[in-house]
Order: structure tokens, then C-alpha cells, then sequence
């Protein structure tokens, strides 16, 4: 068994954090969101992993990720050289994944601990030739859908329907023996001019394959989105957050619930309250830090109030006298007060950025 992660695309959702990097490196809780995949896979005893990558981006996940060896998996890169879909990823993959079943899994996608080995260990004993992931969402025009009958047995997959025929979106997790590769030579490129993996599980069932699809009962999140990545990030401090205080903290801070701060970390006379996570080499002076907030490596908060925000490496805020919630700060972004007059706002916005000010 392999396993295909896919990296590639360009992230336009998450824009303007992907206009310098690749939305699967974006950090939930201090760490690469694509790494939650492979750490997940790893565990699932899968360590042959191809990654596919873009032009764009390839390199910058390369460096990042490595050779697999801090996983415990042997990694393979494949270059898509343009985003032609899903199905023309596994194409693309070919070589790597020869004859073998795989498991494909979308890179910003987050799922559950633990759900990858239970789904895993059904698609091996049953042998079938596709098992996918449902789940039902309150937004499935957004998605590929399932149109499944009383038993569960899906009928029909649509990518993105306008009129959905349900509320069961295809999770980014996906199981498929061989047999995928000849659906894939059958199908078209969709309106979006994507070779649709979808419409190549479509070809599957018409052709009376064993596609077998499974409602997941845990968590899963499309880190598309300001929102989602957000959510994500509360889900995973909630969940796996454990107390460690490696910096530097004086006596005039409290430090509440579960809070982490990596290795030279200066808090003074702040107050935590975790789940928090503050990475190494902060600076953190005169705050309020509240519950779900990520603060990356390298980064500077002073006489700030923070919470449910998730600051990126050497992002820097200083002297905000309102409170900073739901936000999402990019690496080496300033938000200051400057000292000078006239008193007035001043800006340097780069593009697709989003700011609200009351
Ligand atoms: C892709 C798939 C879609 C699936 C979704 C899950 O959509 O095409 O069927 O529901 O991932 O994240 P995309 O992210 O390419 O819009």
C-alpha cells in the first residue's frame, strides 16, 4: 500500500498567505498542515509517500518536508507541471504508484487522529476498488457530492452541483485499487477544465466496480479558507495541546490551562490562557493571550489583547488597544501603533488582504 499526498494547486482561497507560499504549509498550531497528513498516514503504517507538487510551490514544500526520514517514511516528489485536476495528479503518479492500491489524500485537508487506520483496514479486508469519505456539510455546492439511497449505496457523484442532491461531501481521503487508473483514461475534463477524480470514481460505479462509501463520524476540515484554518487551529489546540514551558516566564505573568511556549520565548507580565502555543525566539510583553491562539516562531506581541488568532513566523503587533480576534496575521506582517502625529491610521496593504476596524 502507498500513499499520494496531493500539494500542489494554488490556494486562491486562502489568499494573500499563499501569494509567498503554499496553503499546505500554512501552520495550524505551530505546524505545516500538510504534516498532520503525513504524520497521520505514518501512523497508519503507510511509508512509501509520493507528494505531488507544483512549479510554484514544489521546492519551498521539498525544503520544508524533506526526505521523509522525520516521519519515518521514504517521500518521493512528483512534479505537476499545471493544475490540471485531481485524476491528472494520479496520472501524473503513475510510475510511483505502479500497480500498487493507494490511499490519496488531499494536503489541506485535516481529519481526526486514528480515522486513516480504522478507514485503512476496511478498504484492505474488503478489497474493494474504491472506498471514499462522506460528510455531511451545510455548504455542498462547494464540494463533489454523493447521491446515496437508503442503504448508503452511492448512486451518483457530482463535482460541485449546483442543485446538490444532498449534503454529502467527498472528504479529500480517498482509497482506490488499480482499476482507477483505466477510469481515469476514460473520463473528460469538467467545466473547469480539470480531469476531476470524481467523475473518475463516477466511471467506476458505472462500471459496476466495488465502490464502497463510508460516513466519517469524526472531525474533518478543507483548510481552504481564513474560517477554516481558524477552526482548524482551535480543534487541534483543543485536542492535542499538551503543557510545555521551555521560555522564559516571568513572575508578574499567569499562565492559565494548557499552554505551550518553545525554547528562548521572553514572556513579561502577560496573562495566558490557554490552549495557547507560542513558538521559539517570541517576545511577549504587557498581553492578554486568549484561548486558541497559535504565535509562530520569531514573533513580537506587546500591549496587545489577543485571541482565536494564529500569528505567523515574525509577525509583529504592538500597542493595538483593542481587543484582536478571529485573525489571521502573516509572516513578518506589522500591525503597530506608531508614536507620531498627525494621530491617524496608516497602511501598507498588500493585495487580497482584509481588514476590519471598528
Ligand atoms: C476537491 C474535490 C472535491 C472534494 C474536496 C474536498 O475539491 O474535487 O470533490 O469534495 O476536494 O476537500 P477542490 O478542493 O479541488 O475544490
Amino acid at each position: 500500500m502507498k500513499a499520494l499526498i496531493l500539494s500542489g494547486g494554488k490556494g486562491t482561497r486562502l489568499r494573500p498567505l499563499t501569494y509567498t507560499g503554499a496553503k499546505q504549509l500554512v501552520p495550524v498550531a505551530n505546524k505545516p498542515i500538510l504534516w498532520y497528513g503525513i504524520e497521520e498516514i505514518v501512523a497508519s503504517g503507510i511509508t512509501d509517500i509520493g507528494i505531488i507538487i507544483s512549479p510554484e510551490t514544489g521546492k519551498e514544500v521539498q525544503a520544508k518536508t524533506g526526505s521523509g526520514e522525520q516521519f519515518g517514511a521514504k517521500i518521493t516528489y512528483i512534479l505537476q507541471e499545471k493544475p490540471a485536476g485531481l485524476a491528472h495528479a494520479v496520472q501524473v503518479a503513475l510510475p510511483f504508484l505502479e500497480n500498487s492500491p493507494f490511499l490519496m489524500y488531499l494536503g489541506d485537508n485535516l481529519i481526526q487522529q486514528g480515522d486513516l487506520s480504522y478507514f485503512l483496514k476496511k478498504f484492505t479486508n474488503q478489497q474493494q476498488d474504491a472506498l471514499i469519505l462522506l460528510r455531511p456539510v451545510p455548504n455542498p455546492s462547494a464540494f463533489g457530492v454523493a447521491k446515496v439511497d437508503e442503504t448508503g449505496r452511492v448512486l451518483e457523484l457530482i463535482e460541485k452541483p449546483q442543485v446538490p442532491p444532498s449534503n454529502l461531501a467527498l472528504v479529500g481521503v480517498y482509497f482506490f485499487s488499480h482499476v482507477i487508473h483505466d477510469a481515469i483514461t476514460c473520463i473528460k475534463p469538467s467545466a473547469r477544465g480539470e480531469l476531476e477524480i470524481t467523475d473518475a470514481i463516477q466511471n467506476l460505479i458505472d462500471n459496476q466496480k466495488q465502490v464502497v462509501a463510508c460516513q466519517l463520524e469524526g472531525w474533518w476540515l478543507d483548510t481552504g479558507k481564513k474560517d477554516d484554518l481558524l477552526e482548524a487551529n482551535r480543534l487541534i489546540l483543543d485536542t492535542y495541546l499538551k503543557t510545555s514551558i521551555l521560555g522564559e516566564v516571568d513572575a508578574q505573568s499567569h499562565i492559565i490551562g494548557r499552554v505551550k511556549i518553545g525554547s528562548q520565548s521572553q514572556v513579561i507580565n502577560c496573562t495566558i490562557r490557554g490552549p495557547v502555543i507560542i513558538g521559539n525566539n517570541c517576545h511577549l510583553e504587557h498581553c492578554f493571550i486568549g484561548p486558541y491562539s497559535s504565535i509562530a516562531d520569531n514573533a513580537t506581541v506587546i500591549d496587545t489583547d489577543l485571541e482565536h488568532s494564529v500569528l505567523l513566523e515574525g509577525a509583529k503587533i504592538i500597542g493595538i488597544h483593542q481587543r484582536i480576534i478571529d485573525s489571521v496575521i502573516g509572516q513578518r506582517a506589522q500591525l503597530i501603533v506608531a508614536p507620531r502625529r498627525p494621530k491617524a491610521l496608516r497602511f501598507l496593504i498588500g493585495d487580497d488582504c482584509q481588514i476590519e476596524l471598528t
